[in-house]
């Protein structure tokens, strides 16, 4: 006879199984989690929970308030969580499990009071993953000093030996008393260039555009950041020697008290000359800046000539001349400089063939140098010096024309006359200035 089974029953005993396989399946989730009722008391808790707080059935922590099972949490902390379940707000804590190892977990509520008369709440042991997440972080940031202390050392250490050993060399040239101007300017040079390359490479790193990176040696598979290329600093040469004839201007107005005054002044009055001429504007400007340029070789002359107070001897004054070579070889090498070169070299050059340091006369001597000689004594006359005194500009008129011929060009003691009303109302502008005495972005070509 057969047995008639129930179907209801079988339905009961359905259910009890899924039942039971949905609360093992709940067992056997990696987080903990742990059902409460609105009041915050709890209810049920799964395997993991149970391990956690090391007791041995869920009914240890039943009907206790939920709080009651982190000594280490307030009742504050849960209110909060229980009181906005709508926003499944995650908050990470510390807790301390049943071996009294402190745990980073994250609570979160996953479904609300309001449809069950329960909360679900996850609790997630993240401390690995946090613990995981700090050691690739860590390694992550001693790869990135390792590369940037290798870049360093590769990029920085050979500039910074050829600035020391410059230095030194034109250190002791100065200290002896009469330097090589060709050394000099060649140490200076140098020095000048590898800081450029130096500060090019830290404004580089302060701000990276990309993160290049290049072979240490062709035979090994290392690799360093290139500075250069992840900075993306492409300038251009004349940029590059703009840069270094500032800093070299800077430089020398330490070093030559008055230097800005003279450069800025002979500048403007060079210009004026120039445009008094028929020159086109770009030919003027050019003219401009040469004649700032015109004196830099006195960088190279040592200070005990330079800020002699009166006249110098025959000795000194050979020593003095010589910044108008030293001041075309540190010029001569920016091509973009080419003009300011020669008017370095041949501003002190007299129509008459008279002058220094090569006697050149008449159209041997560049027209630019020819126009920069005018302005420069004029300024020159204008100004209080340490081995003269200022002479007004009438007397420094009357001085220079009476030249007209024999160390300056016609010409342009002709134009200088023209303009010159225009050339003393720019000197009066310029003695009014309070501008300090110091180089300004305008002066910087
Ligand atoms: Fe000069
Ligand atoms: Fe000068």
């Amino acid at each position: 006879m057969q047995t008639q089974t129930n179907p209801h029953n079988d339905r009961q005993a359905a259910i009890q199984r899924a039942k039971q396989q949905l609360q093992h399946m709940i067992d056997l989730l990696p987080q903990m989690i742990v059902l409460t009722d609105a009041a915050g008391t709890v209810v049920r808790v799964n395997r993991r929970m149970v391990d956690f707080l090391g007791i041995s059935e869920f009914t240890d922590v039943l009907d206790r308030p939920l709080f009651a099972l982190f000594p280490e949490m307030t009742e504050e902390f849960f209110r909060k969580l229980l009181d906005a379940p709508e926003h499944n707000s995650a908050n990470s804590t510390t807790i301390r499990d049943s071996r009294g190892e402190p745990r980073q977990c994250c609570f979160e509520i996953i479904n609300s009071a309001t449809e069950s008369d329960l909360f679900v709440i996850v609790i997630d042991d993240v401390t690995d993953d946090h613990t995981a997440a700090a050691e690739i972080e860590r390694n992550h940031k001693r790869d990135a000093v390792r590369a940037l202390s290798g870049a360093l050392q590769h990029h920085l250490n050979q500039p910074l030996t050829v600035i020391t050993v410059r230095a030194r060399l034109l250190q002791q040239a100065l200290e002896q008393g009469h330097p090589d101007p060709e050394h000099v300017q060649r140490d200076l040079y140098d020095i000048l260039s590898q800081a450029e390359l130096i500060g090019n490479l830290l404004a580089g790193i302060q701000a990276p555009v990309d993160f290049a990176t290049e072979k240490y040696l062709p035979e090994r598979r290392d690799e360093i950041l290139d500075i250069r290329e992840s900075s993306g600093n492409r300038m251009s040469m004349s940029e590059a020697a703009t840069r270094q004839l500032r800093t070299l201007t800077s430089a020398c107005n330490v070093h030559y008290s008055g230097y800005a005054h003279h450069a800025r002044e002979t500048s403007r009055y060079a210009f004026m000359i120039a445009r008094q001429m028929g020159l086109g504007e770009m030919r003027a400007e050019a003219i401009r800046r040469a004649a700032f340029f015109h004196d830099i070789g006195k960088i190279a002359i040592p200070d005990a000539i330079l800020q002699k107070p009166g006249g110098l001897s025959d000795e000194e004054m050979a020593v003095m001349k010589t910044h108008t070579e030293a001041g075309y070889h540190l010029l001569q090498p920016f091509p973009a400089y080419a003009d300011a070169a020669e008017v370095a070299w041949s501003h002190h050059e007299s129509f008459d063939g008279s002058g220094y340091p090569r006697g050149l006369s008449g159209k041997e001597i560049p027209l630019s140098a020819r126009i920069v000689a005018v302005a420069d004594a004029f300024d020159a006359m204008r100004t209080k010096r340490v081995y003269s005194e200022e002479i007004s500009a009438d007397t420094a008129r009357k001085l220079i024309k009476e030249q007209s011929g024999r160390q300056f060009d016609p010409a342009v003691i002709e134009a200088f006359g023209a303009c010159f009303n225009e050339l003393y109302e720019q000197l009066c502008k310029a003695a009014e200035s309070t501008a300090p005495d110091e180089l300004t972005q305008n002066d910087c070509y």
